[in-house]
């Protein structure tokens, strides 16, 4: 353990259901790993016992972990603690103060709703239990612009900067920033990577399921706070990032956020928005909701290398399949071959449900019309059954204190300047209804030249 690792984790909202899908599994993977040794003290508001909290790790393990390795939740039980308290009381605070008996530099994950964060940082400065530690924050980080200054104004009041941890768990999948290796570890696509020869990218993120019992939380979000003015913005940025100077942490974040601050703010004529049929009825969302389940948002970055090229953002719950998938048209070429199509040459990366990196090209048909036809060139792999989950991984790079997996505070706010006209109330017409299954909706103007690719998933 180096001097910048924690030396404790503390866990609020343990009991809640971000820890049981997401954080017992990734913990028990550290420890299998060898990367957990330290304590984790939880804390949450339920009436739970030491040995309650255990079984709820258990299970956690076994319905989302892939099952329960026999040495390493035996350690991982070694390594819980559990407070019960409310985040509001000082006397939580005191009894979190005593199990972290002198612990230096404890990592606080917050894993509460935004509205706890200046409750929990004040008791936390107050019980003086802020000193050297650093702080881990889930998303949603603030509902609009003004709204992350805000949290941004909490936590920096209590911590560095460059101790605060900001979580998008689509950077720890490992594709998204094999994206990132990729451009620039081979000098392939440099040469036509720029707008000169692009002439759209398209990223579509697709679900095949509903809200999935998150009515209540989802009305209040909808897709372009969940999954676009995140997610996909940080998929954007790798895409479109300059090469960095180094690769450490401030280097990597500081080419990221020039993207976004060349993105001009979007206008409603730049968003389509679409609801799902049957959404209304979901338990948690309200009637009359305006709330959308698909969005399709049409980008442009203004710098040298993007200028002009339009890049379409597409996502949304209950679409024909469960897949992420990046496709960077090129410019058609001339035609020499009057029979020819003139389809262009594409590269697509698919981040889940497999990792894949294709160039299209057309080749000679088989019959020798001369007409062509698009093949691809593959590299293709599922997940291999060691491979880090992204809460494993940027879990432990939070306790590590590696910051390169992290949105700093500059590109969040960035993030929102962007997205902020088209949230305020009214914005936008209401969204159109689409049919639970389906593409969503396809207007002309928001639609790449060419048209969409539709991820297959085999
Ligand atoms: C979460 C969103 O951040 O990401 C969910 O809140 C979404 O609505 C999920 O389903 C997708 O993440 P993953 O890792 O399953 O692709």
């Amino acid at each position: 353990m180096t001097e910048l690792h924690s030396d404790t984790l503390v866990f609020f909202g343990i009991t809640g259901d971000l820890a049981y899908k997401k954080i017992f599994p990734a913990l028990h993977a550290m420890v299998r790993r060898g990367t957990l040794r330290i304590p984790v003290i939880g804390v949450a508001r339920d009436d739970y016992t030491l040995d309650q909290l255990k079984a709820r790790a258990r299970a956690s393990i076994d319905e989302h972990g892939g099952g329960v390795d026999a040495e390493a939740i035996k350690a991982l039980d070694g390594l819980l603690h559990y407070v019960k308290g409310e985040y509001s009381e000082a006397t939580t605070f005191d009894a979190l103060h005593e199990a972290l008996a002198g612990a230096k530099r404890p990592a606080y994950y917050l894993a509460i709703p935004p509205s706890l964060f200046g409750s929990v940082v004040e008791h936390l400065s107050k019980a003086d239990c802020a000193d050297g530690a650093r702080v881990i924050v889930e998303k949603p980080f603030g509902h609009d612009l003004k709204s992350a200054q805000a949290l941004n104004g909490i936590l920096l009041d209590a911590f560095p900067e460059d101790q605060v941890f900001r979580i998008d768990h689509y950077l720890g999948k490992r594709p998204v920033h094999n994206m990132v290796y990729f451009r620039f570890g081979n000098t392939m696509l440099e040469s036509f990577w720029n707008r000169s020869h692009v002439d759209s990218v398209q990223i579509t993120m697709a679900e095949s399921f509903g809200v999935q019992g998150r009515g209540a939380f989802y009305d209040q979000t909808g897709t372009i706070r969940d999954v676009m003015q995140n997610h996909l913005f940080q998929v954007l940025a790798n895409l479109a990032m300059e090469p960095p100077v180094r690769t450490d942490a401030e280097s990597l974040r500081d080419e990221k956020v020039k993207v976004l601050r060349a993105i001009a703010p979007l206008a409603p004529a730049d968003v389509v928005r679409g609801q799902f049929t049957g959404y209304l009825k979901e338990p948690g969302v309200a009637p009359d909701s305006q709330t959308e389940t698909f969005a399709v948002l049409r980008l442009t970055i203004n710098n040298w290398r993007w200028q002009g090229v339009p890049f379409y953002l597409r996502a949304g719950k209950s679409l024909p399949v469960t897949c992420t998938e990046v496709v960077v048209r090129l410019r058609p070429p001339p035609s020499v071959y009057p029979q020819r199509k003139t389809e262009s040459n594409h590269v697509r990366f698919r981040i889940s449900p497999d990792t894949t990196v294709a160039m299209g090209l057309t080749v000679m048909d088989e019959e020798d019309t001369g007409s062509g036809v698009v093949s691809e060139l593959h590299a293709s792999r599922h997940p291999g059954p060691n491979e880090m989950d992204a809460y494993e991984r940027v879990l432990g790079d939070a306790l590590t204190g590696d910051r390169a997996l992290f949105a700093r505070e500059d590109y969040v706010e960035e993030a929102w300047r962007i997205v902020d006209p088209i949230l305020t109330p009214n914005a936008l017409p209401a969204p159109l209804p689409y049919a639970a299954g389906s593409w969503g909706i396809a207007t002309e103007a928001l639609t790449p030249r060419g048209g969409w690719v539709d991820p297959v998933v085999v």
